[in-house]
């Protein structure tokens, strides 16, 4: 009996110690996981809703800034591409985004389309109205500086975006197309404010090396477009940089973004959708 309480005591010492130290870890996390919510908390950008997540992906992504990882949250980044997806509220206004977690309908037109003319663009190219005027500008400046830029696609529908990936995906298999080809309704192209340019001469995919593609780079955020899929930047984009690749948002919107060297993306989640 005494051998017995012996064991007893020491076996009550040992789970004594054992709950010191677990209700310890546990305090160190509390203060910890504390300290974090504070730092996301006091940040413009932050959504109470979204502040589990931003822990997370702050742990596997610490070298990022605490302004990055709510900005990228909140662009539902930390998800799978096609993940989280969600209807535009912004129809026919100039900031509206399409990525691959915001899609628009599949009878989604926008107001005001017009046909673009074909001295500098391809038959059948349409964009809405207030894009059209400022790339005729755009395009008419630079022709006074020898740079010829004409459009090669424009405004396309749901499905003739739904036939280009499904061709692409076949040709090229998904994973790949993917990287290239938005899925229907996922397109800016769709909202009739995107143009893919080309100097007229060169191949669309080497614009990169033409003096249209340097004037571009230069000039057109004064005209209210933006390189919408930028080098370096496809952790954000979520596609591949294509140099040929226009999108207009406004002079203002241009000026900041060009300014900031940030993508429409963030723009968006930081000034549109906060
Ligand atoms: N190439 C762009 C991402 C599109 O398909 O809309
Ligand atoms: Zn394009």
């Amino acid at each position: 009996i005494l051998l017995l309480g012996d064991i007893m005591k020491n076996l009550l010492v040992y789970i004594l110690i054992f709950i010191f130290i677990l209700g310890s870890l546990l305090i160190i996390n509390i203060k910890k996981n504390t300290k974090t919510t504070n730092e996301f908390q006091i940040n413009e950008y932050y959504k109470h809703q979204n502040n589990t997540r931003y822990i997370n992906y702050r742990n596997k992504n610490p070298n990022l800034s605490i302004k990055d990882i709510i900005i990228r949250v909140n662009l539902n980044l930390d998800k799978n591409d096609y993940e989280n997806t969600e209807l535009t509220k912004y129809e026919n206004k100039i900031y509206i985004l399409a990525n691959k977690h915001i899609f628009l309908r599949n009878d989604y037109i926008p107001n005001n389309l017009e046909k673009l003319d074909t001295s500098y663009s391809r038959d059948g190219m349409m964009l809405v109205h207030n894009a059209k005027v400022k790339l005729e500008e755009m395009i008419n400046d630079a022709k006074k500086d020898n740079i010829n830029i004409r459009v090669i696609s424009s405004y396309r529908s749901y499905y003739y975006q739904m036939k280009l990936y499904n061709n692409y995906v076949i040709s090229d298999g998904k994973k790949n197309a993917d990287t290239y080809s938005a899925r229907a309704g996922f397109s800016e192209h769709q909202t009739g404010l995107t143009i893919d340019v080309d100097d007229g001469i060169t191949y669309y995919n080497d614009f990169e090396r033409t003096d249209s593609y340097k004037w571009m780079i230069k000039n057109s955020y004064k005209y209210g477009f933006i390189l919408r899929y930028p080098k370096n930047k496809e952790s954000i984009t979520r596609y591949t940089y294509e140099s040929w690749h226009y999108r207009y948002v406004g002079i203002d919107i241009a000026k900041y973004i060009k300014k900031h060297n940030i993508t429409f993306d963030e723009y968006y989640a930081m000034f549109i959708d906060n």
